[in-house]
């Protein structure tokens, strides 16, 4: 299974710092020993960390290479800083930020171009979903990225599904309605692209959910807030 810790903005920059000295080296060998994978991604200044681990990831990229683009940080940047991955899409930055799917998919293109691997989120708001809009939704959203991927040949798709009403709600869709989704997901992009998918599950997990939300399509999850919970982290690692 593979597992990506979205810090987002939960820790300052020392107590990043701090909290990876102090357990880092224990999370990792627990994963390589259950044969599992975890993709740290903290806030941009800790990127420079000394002791990269082997899956670094940004959790945001600036939507160009270069220019006048203030406060953007640049895919170029984050791969001298030694990320492998860039978090692409959530919905933190849709919805906080105006992220549109163009941009989204832009950004995709911008990783695939550098040699980054996008970690592409897509997701239905609940609204959509109590109007039996899901489906649609996540159509509407793959499209451009898809196009985009095509454009660039990639080999490679690491997608997220996170309900925008499952993150950090405690709400989770049932496993038999995330298998269903998961399922339909696969369909569409091997019906639309030859490309190696793995699919990951974010929203609400933490070590009581995880266990259950396992489908047999699942390739692992996306973690927000329990992802600073280092003992929680080690139970979900041991339970998939
Ligand atoms: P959550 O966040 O686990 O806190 O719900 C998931 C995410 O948004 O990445």
């Amino acid at each position: 299974m593979l597992f990506v810790a979205n810090w987002k903005m939960q820790l300052t920059h020392n107590e990043s710092i701090k909290w990876l000295e102090d357990h880092f080296d224990d999370l990792q060998k627990l994963c390589e020993a259950e044969s599992h994978n975890l993709i740290m991604c903290p806030s941009f200044t800790v990127l420079p960390w000394e002791k990269k681990p082997k899956a670094w990831g940004a959790q945001n990229c600036g939507i160009k290479e270069k220019g006048p683009y203030t406060g953007d940080v640049s895919v170029l940047t984050l791969k001298e800083l030694g990320c492998s991955h860039v978090i692409v899409g959530h919905s933190e930055r849709r919805r906080y930020y105006d992220e549109t799917p163009e941009q989204t998919a832009h950004k995709v293109g911008l990783c695939k171009k550098n040699g980054l691997e996008p970690i592409i989120c897509i997701g239905e708001m609940e609204d959509e979903r109590n109007e039996g809009r899901t489906l649609d939704v996540l159509r509407e959203q793959l499209e451009p990225i898809l196009e985009v991927l095509r454009e660039y040949d990639a080999k490679t798709l690491l997608l997220t599904y996170e309900p925008v009403w499952a993150i950090g709600t405690g709400k989770t869709p049932s496993p038999d309605e995330l298998a269903e989704i998961l399922n339909w997901l696969y369909v569409f992009i091997e019906d639309s692209i030859k490309i190696d998918t793995t699919i990951l599950y974010g929203g609400s997990v933490n070590e009581y959910s995880a266990g259950d939300l396992i489908t047999t399509s699942i390739d692992g999850f996306l973690l927000g807030k329990v992802s600073i919970d280092p003992e929680a982290l080690k139970k979900i690692i041991l339970s998939c």
